[in-house]
């Protein structure tokens, strides 16, 4: 799990570049509006409207991406992801990147992590995140409807399978099951509302041998990532998640899984 020395000192530095341009009462008003979009999902395709504008984007960065970071943190240390010698990470969908940090993170920060998204802003802010995280990431546009997957190596889906219509989604369900004996991580809220494929992908992967887990917890979180929740009449206090854990197969594995 990443340590909390070193996601305080990281949170701090990302408030410190948005809060140039924005005040935080502009970026809390604009949280508030990207939550609606999220919670209520009032259009499936979230993603464009989602960061439409510098105060959403900014919102997503310092508030959902950094939950992120801390969700798939969480899951990667429950699921001992660290005893899974993985050569290579590669984030589809990757957002500003925390995802792919966490995992990469569990590893030492130096297995080589490739973060894909069609969105040329968040693979700004991802090249900027590796930086401070100190991982060796590289970020690149690609649309996740039409993009190969990696042969070998990890794969990551961090709250983004949803974002994608039925029949990207589709096929890209084919595209992962083609890789089978590598590694996979999916990580999803927990509410079915929001990812009704969900139940399919289990039962799919769990056939193939991976793993659904549900995860709950509190994490430490700086007093100014709180003080944003609480603004925005939000309460994340205690984070949940889903995830579905297809581990690479024939490799050594020292503790049980
Ligand atoms: C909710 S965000 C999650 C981002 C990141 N994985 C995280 O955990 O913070 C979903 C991301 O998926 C990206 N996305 C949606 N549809 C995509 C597509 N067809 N191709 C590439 N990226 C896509 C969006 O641009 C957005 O950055």
């Amino acid at each position: 799990m990443i340590s909390e020395e070193l996601f305080n000192a990281w949170y701090a530095a990302l408030e410190q570049r948005h809060l140039k341009a924005l005040t935080f009462q502009e970026v809390r008003h604009a949280l508030q509006a990207l939550s609606s979009l999220y919670v209520e999902r009032r259009q499936q395709s979230g993603a464009g409207k989602a960061l439409d504008s510098a105060g959403k984007r900014a919102a997503f960065s310092l508030f959902y991406a950094a939950l992120h970071l801390l969700e798939v943190s969480y899951v990667a240390d429950q699921l001992n992801l660290k005893d899974f010698p993985i050569d290579s990470l590669t984030d589809l969908g990757c957002g500003t990147g925390t995802g792919g940090i966490a995992w990469s993170l569990e590893l030492g920060g130096s297995v080589p992590l490739t973060a894909v998204d069609q969105n040329t802003w968040v693979l700004e802010e991802a090249r900027w995140n590796f930086r401070q995280l100190g991982v060796k990431g590289e970020a690149r546009q690609a649309d996740l409807a039409r993009c190969s997957l990696p042969p070998s190596g990890g794969v990551l889906l961090a709250f983004t399978v949803n974002e994608l219509d039925e029949a990207a989604r589709g096929t890209l369900l084919q595209r992962l099951r083609r890789r089978r004996g590598q590694g996979l991580l999916i990580v999803e809220p927990i509410a079915r509302r929001v990812s009704p494929w969900w139940d399919k992908w289990a039962e799919i992967f769990q056939k193939e041998g991976g793993k659904e887990d549900q995860w709950r917890f509190t994490p430490p979180m700086p007093e100014r990532l709180r003080l944003l929740d609480k603004a925005a009449g939000l309460d994340h206090r205690e984070l949940t998640c889903r995830s579905l854990w297809v581990a690479p197969a024939c490799q050594g594995v020292t503790s049980e899984h």
